[in-house]
Order: structure tokens, then C-alpha cells, then sequence
């Protein structure tokens, strides 16, 4: 497996698991396929509600915690959100049975986002988030972010596919040091992604499936990626990505399939700030 260097000097693999919308009860046993399909990276948040699972999977792999890398996502805080993002981090930690996390993300741009960010730049000092980062930050508030604190995010995970491509964010974001992951790089199948013609022209000349096809063009451009999936055959497929190169000719035809924005939504939409700001989580 490859890995990229946070800018913190942290090790991260380019090519992990995530596991939104896995429910509860299948995800103990998602992750333990992953596991043993050679997956090291995991990617859950308190806001799927499987946490607990993804724990009980990584205790009984019996893996050394030090060769995995274990993700986990802060919800929304309201201010004064030093005190409970320090509690949400303490209940993500507890549900996972870890005594650290390797990287710690602000789930969304809202809430008391500073007062988020002072707390979590605390868990970094301490040790206790070996990275920190952010998720869902458009540039605007990315750079403010990165302008105003002490600590620069590791990562920014957006979302990320052949038809919203974040090319110029991530050029951005080399500027100031903070890598680039994908979430729903294969757009959870949307617009027909699976069967679309360029990239299954592509993997024809490869002899590899449209998800490798997709999964290669991430990481050939230096962008994590987290694939999910709960079919170990599908795991197994999503890893076996480094035996082949996509040629300038075919990264310059995906480049075609940009559409210009989100296929999920937009995080500048009022209704969508008010909806994701009034969701709190039990604990
Ligand atoms: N930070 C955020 O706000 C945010 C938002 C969304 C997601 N994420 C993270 O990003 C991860 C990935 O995104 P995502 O789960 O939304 O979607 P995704 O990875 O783009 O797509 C997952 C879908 O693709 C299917 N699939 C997987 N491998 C396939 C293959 N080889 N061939 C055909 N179909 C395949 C899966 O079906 P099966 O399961 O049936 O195989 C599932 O329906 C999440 O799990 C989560 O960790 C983060």
C-alpha cells in the first residue's frame, strides 16, 4: 500500500474504507472483510452510528493498532464547543475502544467551528489525534480555517469523483499543506458512473473493472480515497489498484466528465446549513 505524508509527518494510507451507511448491525462484519482483504484505513464518524461496530471489529482482527489507521468524525458543536467537542471526542474514542485516533475531522463547516478547532488542536498537542483535519470545507472557509489558527487541517475530505473532479481545491490545498481525500469517489453510483462510457472504455483497454478504473485516477492524482462497499468480492477489487497506470490521454478524457458541482448538495445552500445545524447527535 502506498501512503502519503501529512504535513504533521503522519503516515496515511492513499486507499482505505469508509463506512457511511453501513447500518449497525452489518458493519462489525464489513469491517472485519476489510480487514482481511488487507484494508488498514478506516473511516467511520459519530454521526453513522457504527462506531461501536468498527470497534468490535478492529479488537477482534487482533491487528496491531500501530499498523492501522483509524479515522473518526466530530458532529456539529455548538458554542462554547471546546467543552463538547473534548466529551465527543471521549465517546467516539470509548465506542471504538481506541486510546487514540490517528485522524480526528471536523464533519462539517458549522457550529462554533473555531471554538471545534481550538478543542481538537488541544487533542493534537496531547497526542491523543495523531492528525486533525476537516471534511465538507469549501475553499472560502478552508483558507479561513488555515489563515486564523495555529494548527493547519492534515486533510480535507470532499467530495471528490469523475464528475466533480476538485481539481483547482486541490491545487489550493497543496499551497497550504493539506491533503486531499475523496468521499463517494465512485459518486455512490450516480449518473450512471458504473456504466459510463469513457471510463468503461478505459477499463477495457486495462483489463480492470470501472470501480479500479476510478479508484486509480484518485490516487494517481494524490487523492485518498475510501471506497465502501459490504461484498468482500467488491473490497478485494477496490485494493487491487497499483498494477496499472492510467496513460495522459485517459486522465485527459475523465478530466471531460467534470459537471462543475456537487451531485449530493450544496453546503451553501441555506436549507442545507439549517438542516445538517439542527441534527444533534444522543451523545
Ligand atoms: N465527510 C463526509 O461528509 C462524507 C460523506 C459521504 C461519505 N464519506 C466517506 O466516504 C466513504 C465513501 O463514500 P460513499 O460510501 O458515500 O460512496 P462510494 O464509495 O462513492 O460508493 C459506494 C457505493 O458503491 C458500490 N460499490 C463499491 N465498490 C463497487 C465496485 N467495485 N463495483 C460496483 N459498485 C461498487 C457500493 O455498493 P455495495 O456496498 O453493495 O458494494 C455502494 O453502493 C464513506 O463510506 C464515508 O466513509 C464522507
Amino acid at each position: 500500500m502506498q501512503n502519503v505524508t501529512l504535513n504533521n509527518g503522519v503516515e496515511m494510507p492513499i486507499l482505505g474504507f469508509g463506512v457511511f451507511q453501513i447500518a449497525p448491525e452489518q458493519t462489525e462484519q464489513a469491517v472485519t472483510d476489510a480487514l482481511a482483504a488487507g484494508y488498514r484505513l478506516l473511516d467511520t464518524a459519530a454521526a453513522y452510528g457504527n462506531e461501536e461496530a468498527v470497534g468490535r471489529a478492529i479488537k477482534a482482527s487482533g491487528i496491531p493498532r500501530e499498523e492501522l489507521f483509524v479515522t473518526t468524525k466530530l458532529w456539529v458543536q455548538e458554542a462554547p464547543a471546546e467543552e463538547n467537542t473534548e466529551r465527543a471526542f471521549e465517546t467516539s474514542l470509548n465506542k471504538l475502544g481506541l486510546d487514540y485516533l490517528d485522524l480526528y475531522l471536523m464533519h462539517q463547516p458549522y457550529g462554533d467551528v473555531y471554538g471545534q478547532w481550538r478543542a481538537m488542536e488541544a487533542l493534537n498537542r496531547e497526542g491523543r489525534a495523531k492528525a486533525i483535519g476537516v471534511a465538507n470545507f469549501y475553499p472560502d472557509r478552508l483558507l479561513d480555517l488555515v489563515i486564523n489558527n495555529e494548527v493547519t487541517p492534515a486533510v480535507n475530505q470532499i467530495e471528490t469523483h469523475p464528475f466533480f473532479q476538485r481539481t483547482a481545491d486541490q491545487e489550493l490545498m497543496r499551497e497550504h499543506g493539506v491533503q486531499i481525500q475523496s468521499w463517494g469517489g465512485f459518486a455512490e453510483g450516480k449518473n450512471d458512473l458504473f456504466t459510463n462510457p469513457v471510463l468503461s472504455g478505459i477499463s477495457e483497454k486495462h483489463g480492470k473493472s470501472v470501480a479500479q478504473v476510478v479508484l486509480r485516477w484518485l490516487t494517481q492524482r494524490g487523492v485518498v480515497a475510501i471506497p465502501k462497499s459490504v461484498r468482500p468480492e467488491r473490497m478485494a477489487e477496490n485494493l487491487d489498484v497499483f498494477d496499472f497506470e492510467l496513460t495522459d490521454d485517459q486522465m485527459a478524457a475523465i478530466a471531460t466528465l467534470e459537471t462543475g458541482g456537487s451531485l449530493f448538495f450544496d453546503h451553501h445552500d441555506p436549507a442545507m446549513v439549517n438542516w445538517l445545524s439542527a441534527r444533534r447527535l444522543d451523545s
